[in-house]
């Protein structure tokens, strides 16, 4: 790229103060809440987590919610409660972040790639199949940018072949297949509370189901393997007493996060509206942009909107999308990259021998996505100059 950036060339940038991505919304009444559990005395995992959980359970849909430090940990322990361990396969998609593939590795399990599809970005149903050996004990979809995979065919072929399904909701908090949410599906789902998620708790996660026996055994594994968490311990309710049956994790979320949680939940719906809105402005405006490909919305589902990716189309243009990042921050406005397909990044081409070329749609769209602004504390004005941004870097880089 050369260095007569737009911003340059016009003198100065279409922003003045600087546009940061994903910044979180928090209000006096999350504030006072996170107050309210620090001066109850009680700071770890105890009834403001019971409330967020049995919140979250019933917005979900799920029989159970057991909160967690992270999505990360939530996919760890989902992938242990469900038995997958050494030698075992799990068929999931390179379009992810790495986070989902690296607790597969962490349990001595195999990362199994599916292309994505090139309309939705998410794993495609119909090459699930043919990936599936003796070895292959799970499907894990990831539901990339809010978009509700599809979970009906991926349901059934779970069933056919004897697999579980574990959902990385990380992104998919409200999203819904067939007007069910994606959390409610399949044997386990995981969600991210990390502070530019839908909800927020600062770091934080969350797994539903609906099949008792997992919820006991993720309930001892978040917690040392603890027969008896602290709140019953330490409490009027505990004796003190417990024992280790197996080794755990330090996985739980503590009630200063979970008052976070429990105010930030109350306003979802409310928050994916905005997006919604901005979502349509950002669509709306690009329609006619050819350098620029808009996301799709489901025809048999709810999108969760967590994220507004377009596709750079560099072969129409003068710069790559990672120049055309460079020109937004340089107008004053920050972008994400989600993400660079995981096949691609060194530990797995070196561990498992995967290649450019292998999955070429996940290669396509990661060479090309670029996340723009989109959160409920941004304002409509916010969006209007960084669509000004988009199209005057579009136009100036023309081929
Ligand atoms: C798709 C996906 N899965 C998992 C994670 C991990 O979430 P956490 O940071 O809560 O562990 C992320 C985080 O951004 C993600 O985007």
């Amino acid at each position: 790229m050369d260095n007569k950036l737009p911003a340059m060339a016009g003198g100065k940038p279409i922003r003045g103060e600087y546009l940061a991505f994903g910044r979180p919304v928090i209000c006096e009444d999350e504030i006072n809440e996170v107050i309210d559990a620090l001066k109850s005395g009680w700071l770890s995992t105890g009834p403001k987590t019971e409330l967020f959980e049995r919140r979250f359970a019933q917005y979900i849909g799920s029989q159970f919610a057991c909160a967690l430090n992270s999505c990360t940990a939530g996919l760890h322990l989902s992938l242990i409660v469900t038995g997958i361990g050494e030698g075992d396969e799990v068929v999931t998609t390179p379009m992810t972040f790495c986070a989902t593939i690296n607790v597969i590795v962490h349990l001595r399990a195999r990362p199994v790639f599916v292309d994505i599809r090139r309309d939705d970005y998410n794993l495609d149903p119909s090459r699930i199949e043919e990936k599936i050996t003796s070895k292959t004990k799970a499907i894990l979809p990831v539901h990339l940018y809010g978009y509700p995979c599809q979970m009906d065919e991926i349901l059934r072929i779970a069933r056919e072949n004897n697999l579980v399904v574990i959902s990385d909701c990380a992104h998919a908090l409200e999203a819904e297949h067939q007007e069910k949410k994606v959390g409610a599906l399949g044997d386990l789902a995981t969600f991210s509370f990390y502070a530019t998620k839908n909800v927020t708790t600062g770091e934080g996660g969350m797994v539903t189901g609906s099949d008792l026996s997992f919820e006991e055994r993720l309930r001892v594994l978040r917690l040392h393997g603890l027969s008896v968490d602290a709140w019953k311990r330490y409490s009027q309710e505990g004796t003190g007493g417990y024992d280790i049956e197996v080794p755990g994790y330090k996985y739980n979320m503590s009630d200063i996060q979970a008052a976070l949680g429990l105010r930030q939940l109350e306003k979802v719906e409310e928050y994916l509206k905005i997006r919604e809105q901005y979502w349509q402005m950002y669509n709306q405006a690009f329609s006619e942009i050819e350098e620029i490909i808009t996301p799709s919305e489901p025809n048999n589902g709810r999108h969760a909107h967590h994220l507004y990716p377009v596709l750079i189309k560099s072969e129409c243009l003068k710069i790559n999308r990672n120049d055309f990042k460079e020109a937004l921050h340089q107008e004053n406005i920050g972008t994400g990259v989600h993400f660079q397909p995981v096949h691609l990044l060194s530990y797995y081409q070196k561990t498992f021998g995967f290649k450019r070329g292998d999955f070429l749609n996940a290669e396509y769209v990661g060479d090309r996505t670029l996340s723009l602004p989109l959160s409920p504390g941004l304002t409509p004005d916010d969006i209007v100059d960084t669509i000004e941004a988009v199209k005057r870097i579009a136009s100036y880089y023309r081929r």
